[in-house]
């Protein structure tokens, strides 16, 4: 099948109470594992691509490259998504270039400047057949280029985002409820607020609801970093228990990119401390590319119970 918006994949989603992870991408070896472990756990997949991943690995690099993906898994359902969409133009040339789904994040904005802002980007995006995913509230920590403190860091509030959703008829709403971006997620007990995700799927019942800032930061992961050379202490993330309580609790979205950093960088420290003479990029890129593979199929099957949705 073609690439395909996420609107069916977040009806199934939304009716038979699981998530849909959606992975950052930045190179080949990173969507290989993610489109082989779809394949393999029969599970749709958002494959997204933040602006900056789009500079690193260039927008038609990256285009091609899912191209390929979806052609070597004619049976998996795959979007392509612009994730933290940071202005109208970003927006637009990805929805030019044939990606199915785009986010604005208007969240850094106050909240007439996200409407006006999200408003524009579905306008346009509505108009080329591509949905849209709006953010309200501020996660904590860092988001693609703006850090938010933890202090500024703001709860989605349910009313507000009602009147969000009608004003603007985004797709999907990002939602902040104790989530944060990166590998430094709690200091003490790690926490989600699941009353307010309550009280907001009760005021926009038909929206789909995104979760970010989700990675576990696999605890092995980071483990098998620093047993290698890596020096990441303290790191923390969302456990696999209350991910999977947020999957059957009406999140129909789940973004995982730490995580897949973590695998990649495990993976090649491993080989290059173990074989110190290895400088063939083979050597140390398909140990992380099965890793990463594994991370996903994990989540795929065990934590968002996506598997066998395809
Ligand atoms: O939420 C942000 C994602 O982790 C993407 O990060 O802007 O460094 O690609 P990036
Ligand atoms: P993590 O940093 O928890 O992987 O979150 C990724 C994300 O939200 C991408 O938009
Ligand atoms: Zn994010």
């Amino acid at each position: 099948m073609p690439l395909v918006t996420t609107k069916e994949m977040f009806e199934k989603s939304k009716k038979e109470g699981f998530a849909i992870g959606a992975f950052n991408v930045n190179n080949m070896e990173i969507i290989q594992a993610i489109v082989d472990a779809a394949k393999e756990a029969n599970s749709p997949v958002i494959l997204q691509a933040s602006s900056s991943a789009i500079k690193y690995a260039r927008i038609n690099y990256l285009m091609k490259m899912v191209q390929a993906a979806v052609e070597e898994a004619p049976n998996i359902p795959i979007a392509i998504h612009l994730d933290h969409g940071p202005d109208f133009e970003t927006c637009k040339m990805c929805i030019d270039a044939g990606f199915t789904s785009v986010m604005i994040d208007g969240s850094k904005y106050d909240f007439e400047e996200n409407v006006r802002l999200t408003k524009q980007v579905v306008d346009y995006a509505h108009s080329k057949g591509v949905v849209v995913e709006a953010e309200l509230g501020k996660l904590a920590g860092i988001e693609d280029d703006v850090n938010v403190s933890e202090s500024d860091a703001m709860y989605t509030d349910p009313e507000q985002a009602r009147e969000f959703v009608e004003r603007t008829g985004c797709d999907s709403l990002a939602i902040a409820i104790g989530t944060s971006h990166g590998a430094y997620k709690f200091k003490g007990e790690a926490k989600l607020r699941f009353d307010i995700l309550k009280q907001i799927k009760e005021k926009i019942p038909n929206t789909p609801i995104v979760l970010h800032g989700a990675s576990t930061v696999i605890p092995e992961l980071v483990e098998m970093c620093n047993q290698y050379g890596g020096n990441i202490p303290g790191a923390k993330g969302v456990p696999d228990e209350i991910l999977h309580e947020a999957s059957v609790s009406g999140v129909s979205k789940i973004n995982v990119d730490t995580d897949l950093r973590l695998a990649m960088t495990a993976g090649i420290r491993k080989v290059l401390a173990e074989e110190p003479n290895a400088f063939d990029p083979r050597k140390y890129l398909t140990p992380a590319r099965d890793l990463i593979k594994k991370t996903v199929k994990h989540k795929m099957i065990d934590v968002f119970g996506s598997s066998n949705k395809a």
